[in-house]
């Protein structure tokens, strides 16, 4: 087959090869980040991986609405559910390597109300840890099953995960402006999808 075929087969058509074996890499994935028990000084590292999945997760489907030609997006919607959970596991141990680091007990000071401070960034990113929490333990079939209409409802937390995790990074301070970029970036594309504008037809 031509470069060109394959490259049309891969960005308009949307086939990617081995997808179901990348979904399953990316869960593989999550199950390793406990691993930076042993290698905390990597955390800022983690949180910075998971900040970016969680644009992807929540743009990729607006994306893929306002320019339906590329089949491409439209096929790595199925991977926000894989995503969604690698990017909750990394965030949560992300919090985990900076206590440790720290040496700060993990539960304890997660729940230790001094970390809670909203004048600063430290609250909104033990709420984003919360919800990634939630989020983590529901993001099964046997939950699906047991909460019924309920489980969709409470899946509208990823966007109470989004704006808290996004107050978190933005307050830091060190990039702002490029977090508030990329927290609108997402809140354009939705914008764009709701009001059913498509910029680049099939
Ligand atoms: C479990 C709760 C969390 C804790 C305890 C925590 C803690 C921290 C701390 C202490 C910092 C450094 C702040 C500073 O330099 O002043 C930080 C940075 C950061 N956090 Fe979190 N965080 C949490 C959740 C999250 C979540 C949910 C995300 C995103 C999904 C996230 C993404 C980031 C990013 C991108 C940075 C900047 C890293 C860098 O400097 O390269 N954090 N976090």
């Amino acid at each position: 087959m031509s470069l060109n075929k394959l490259f049309e087969r891969f960005f308009f058509l949307g086939i990617i090869p081995f997808r179901g074996y990348f979904q399953r890499f990316f869960l593989v994935l999550a199950s390793l980040t406990p691993l930076i028990w042993y290698f905390p000084e990597n955390w800022r590292m983690f949180g910075d991986i998971g900040w970016m999945l969680l644009i992807f997760i929540l743009a990729i489907r607006p994306v893929s609405a306002v320019f339906p030609k590329i089949g491409l997006l439209r096929s790595l919607v199925p991977f926000r559910k894989e995503t969604g959970i690698l990017c909750a596991a990394l965030a949560l141990s992300h919090g985990a390597g900076f206590y440790i680091s720290n040496q700060f007990p993990i539960v304890s000071s997660f729940f230790d109300f001094t970390f809670w401070t909203f004048n600063d960034n430290q609250g909104y990113a033990h709420l984003a840890g919360l919800t990634a929490i939630v989020l983590l333990i529901t993001s099964n079939r046997w939950s699906q099953i047991l909460l019924k209409r309920n489980w969709k409802k409470l899946q509208k937390l990823a966007y109470v995960f989004f704006l808290t995790a996004g107050l978190h990074v933005a307050l830091i301070g060190d990039d702002m402006a490029e977090t508030f970029i990329q927290m609108g970036f997402v809140v354009g594309f939705w914008f764009l999808a709701h009001y059913k504008i498509v910029l680049w037809k099939r």
